[in-house]
């Protein structure tokens, strides 16, 4: 490695939203605003070395040991199109290597501590070279540019908010950390993904978020956003986590119902993943478990629940899930031990 290279690690969390983005304008604004939580265990590692340059270039892009091209020429672009709020990215000629400690088949959303990963490097090099802080904000805006959903992995605190709400509340520039004080259940909260099926997705969120702009419930989708918005907060400020939950699984189905009726109309999930919903929903009617699920752009299952309830979640998941999952990834919680 060439002595002139400096070295920056760092690393980045996932998050899952319980309000779904979905549906982007103009530079990766969101339609509508989002509201998530960070998975502490899947976090993305990115190593960059640099160098002060007369132009941008992305030497290469290695991700768990393999050189990625396509992904290098993403980052390429993506600094070109950041060079006005970040001038430094015309500037330097880089080198990355990233891992995540989670499967990246397994439907967590990588691109979100990818880009939040690259976001907190771009901010240490402009500390290093223009001794300049970056506030948490614009860490936050930067990563959105890559990202939607990046923002949001910029958070420290369990609740994070990006959109602007129709009360007075966030902003569709970059993600908040909801008030830890106002916003917390008295339990934290844990998360277990139930991989329902490891194979890549076919359709990618770009190409899910565009087919939202000619969709015929745009703006009834907009609209239950908002009002969803308003009402998982007040059931967290309430520490009402029965309210909470059925918000999110009303969430998870709709972002997968706009899918199932867009033009051209897809479907990610599976018949396993709606045999567990069923088996959930059957197995919190006999009151054997209070858990509720929420999903990403795929078929795969996070089950949130409060940390008290483990043994009942474990239990369900031997039960009833090992024969209809591939794979289990039990990820409690930020800010546990
Ligand atoms: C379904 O952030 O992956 O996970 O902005 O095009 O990179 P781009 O999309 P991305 O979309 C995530 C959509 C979602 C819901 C969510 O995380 O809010």
């Amino acid at each position: 490695m060439n002595n002139n290279y400096k070295q920056i690690v760092k690393v980045a969390h996932s998050n899952i939203a319980f309000v779904k983005y979905w549906g982007k304008r103009g530079r990766q604004y969101p339609l509508n605003p989002s509201v998530s939580m960070l998975i502490d265990q899947c976090q993305t590692k990115t190593q960059c070395s640099y160098q002060i340059s007369d132009q941008l270039q992305v030497e290469s892009f290695q991700f768990e040991g393999k050189e990625q091209f396509d992904f290098g020429k993403r980052i390429e672009q993506y600094l070109e199109s950041i060079s006005e709020v970040y001038p430094l990215a015309k500037r330097l000629r880089l080198r990355f290597e990233s891992e995540n400690n989670f499967p990246h088949s397994a439907g967590i959303a990588s691109s979100a501590s990818g880009f939040a990963a690259i976001a907190n490097i771009l901010a240490e090099i402009e500390w290093l070279e223009n001794n300049v802080r970056l506030s948490r904000e614009q860490i936050s805006t930067l990563a959105r540019l890559g990202s939607g959903s990046a923002c949001r992995s910029i958070s420290k605190a369990p609740f994070n908010l990006w959109g602007k709400t129709k009360f007075d509340l966030g902003t569709d520039d970059y993600s908040l950390d909801l008030d830890e004080k106002k916003y917390s259940f008295s339990e934290k909260l844990a998360d277990t993904i139930l991989v329902v099926n490891q194979s890549q997705k076919d359709v990618s969120s770009s190409f899910g978020h565009s087919l939202m702009n000619t969709h015929f419930y745009r703006e009834s989708r907009i609209e239950q956003a908002h009002e969803n918005t308003r009402c998982l907060l007040n059931a967290i400020e309430a520490d009402n986590f029965t309210d909470f939950g059925e918000i999110i699984e009303n969430e998870a189905l709709s972002l997968h119902a706009m899918m199932m009726t867009s033009m051209p109309s897809y479907t990610l999930l599976h018949a396993n993943t709606l045999r567990v919903i069923e088996k959930l929903k059957d197995s919190r009617e006999k009151g054997e478990i209070m858990a509720y699920f929420t999903l990403d752009a795929g078929p795969n299952i996070h089950l949130i629940y409060p940390e008290s309830q483990k043994d009942q979640v474990k239990s369900f998941v031997s039960e009833f899930c090992l024969d209809l999952c591939e794979k289990i990834i039990w990820a409690p919680h930020f800010g546990e031990s």
